[in-house]
């Protein structure tokens, strides 16, 4: 909190709980994690763990439904959205240049720039560790989901 407590009640970041990320996991539920997880790599092992919780928190922060966008327009997205979250996170905090390049590489190896610093990295593989596990326990669900429904269809 000492490192993301200035940011996390701001109303762009609270905003993000309005939004589906992966599954039924909001995107502030997401950001949080990625925050969260990428702080605690990186102070194990001496980084800045700092800039890596709060660009972790900032780095998918943009306000629409990506799920709703044509193929095309997700391939875009892919690319575009670390921009955009940069951009609004200029809004509402001072970066560094570390915080930046979190932010804007978060999508690395894809966005086919090599990041300069360790923590950039840590937090694109801490957001996909975290995408891949928020998906999974979306999908565990699915078979109880079904469950549901079918009951409420015999009632
Ligand atoms: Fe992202
Ligand atoms: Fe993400």
């Amino acid at each position: 909190m000492n490192c993301v407590g200035d940011l996390i009640f701001s109303p762009d970041v609270q905003n993000l709980e309005h939004y589906a990320q992966h599954g039924d996991i909001s995107r502030l539920r997401h950001s949080l994690n990625v925050s969260y997880y990428s702080f605690l790599i990186c102070r194990i092992f001496g980084l800045h763990y700092r800039d890596a919780a709060r660009a972790g928190l900032l780095h998918d922060l943009f306000f629409y439904y990506w799920q709703d966008l044509s193929p095309e327009n997700t391939k875009s997205h892919v690319l575009l959205h670390p921009r955009i979250a940069l951009e609004n996170a200029r809004v509402i905090t001072k970066l560094n240049r570390r915080e930046e390049e979190i932010i804007a590489l978060h999508m690395f190896p894809l966005c086919g720039r090599f990041p300069r610093f360790l923590e950039t990295y840590i937090v694109s593989l801490v957001d996909k560790i975290c995408a891949f596990m928020e998906a999974l326990t979306f999908i565990k669900r699915i078979p109880r989901l079904c469950r549901v429904k079918i009951a409420s269809r015999n009632r």
